[in-house]
């Protein structure tokens, strides 16, 4: 299929969908400046996983991993929604029934005005008592190392899900029951690598799945539909339901009258 022919069919899909799921991945917010985990200038070239994102490893060496998570605050902190953001909450307000699910503990998907969306590896911004389980929105950066709980003194943690941590139960159930009732699943910006989100399109049943990344990902063969292309130049040329078609004019809303 041309990339304009492509583009014409994902417009249909998006159009015509009454229970569209978005799958987003770390890619999503690379037209940000936040760099994703793998690839030519992913985090992971540099830090091992199993250096930084387990409960060993915080077990082992708190401040080594607080050390890394306000390095990641530093750089997303002032990182901005993009196009690929803002379409996908405007996608959200036009479709009921609409669910994102994102991997991604920026922020940007909320930043963007989302709001039915599961953030099923955590919040960067949150940050989690070791000792008596007390959560809180905290945005200093940087925090101090290692931070402390305000009620108890216990050591914190950052609110996000590390390598051999389950996911929390609501947000797993919440995203399997979505994916499988789901008419059109669009996955983007994902390696698709890291379980077990990485097998939630294969949960679909009547969906049309898409993928919308740069690179082919192991998921690749088994997409109805592969768009090579970064996210936000993609999703900002795809008009979406209750717009006016690209190319045309929206009544300007300061004129008297509001009619032609
Ligand atoms: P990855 O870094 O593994 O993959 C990012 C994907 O985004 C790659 O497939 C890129 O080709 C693609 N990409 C790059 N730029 C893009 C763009 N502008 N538009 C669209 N796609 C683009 O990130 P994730 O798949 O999100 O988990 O990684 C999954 C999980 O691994 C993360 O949530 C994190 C990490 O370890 C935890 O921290 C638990």
């Amino acid at each position: 299929m041309s990339g304009r022919d492509a583009l014409v069919e994902l417009t249909r899909l998006v159009r015509e969908a009454r229970r569209p799921v978005v799958l987003t991945g770390a890619g999503v917010s690379a037209e940000s400046g936040v760099p994703t985990f793998r690839g030519p200038d992913g985090l992971w070239k540099r830090h091992r996983p199993e250096d930084l994102a387990t409960p060993e490893a915080f077990a082992r060496d708190p401040a080594l991993v607080w050390e890394w998570y306000n390095w990641r605050r530093q750089r997303i902190a002032p990182a901005r929604p993009n196009p690929a953001h803002r379409w996908i909450a405007a996608y959200e307000r036009a479709n009921p029934e609409f669910l994102l699910i994102t991997q991604n503990v920026d922020g940007l998907h909320r930043l963007a005005g989302s709001r039915r969306l599961v953030e099923v590896h955590g919040d960067l911004w949150m940050v989690r008592c070791t000792c008596c389980g007390r959560e809180d929105e905290d945005r200093r950066v940087p925090l101090p190392v290692p931070p402390r709980c305000p009620e108890c003194n216990g050591m914190l943690r950052p609110g996000v899900v590390w390598f051999g941590e389950p996911l929390p139960a609501e947000a797993l159930s919440r995203s399997a029951e979505a994916v499988r009732k789901a008419d059109l699943l669009l996955v983007v910006g994902t390696s698709a690598v890291v379980q077990p989100v990485a097998s939630f399109p294969l949960l679909a049943r009547g969906a049309v799945v898409v993928e919308i990344n740069p690179a082919a990902t192991p998921l690749t063969p088994f997409v109805d539909l592969s768009i090579r292309s970064a996210a936000g130049a993609l999703l900002q040329r795809i008009p979406l339901p209750g717009s006016p078609p690209a190319g045309t004019k929206a009544l300007s809303p300061s004129r008297p009258g509001g009619a032609p």
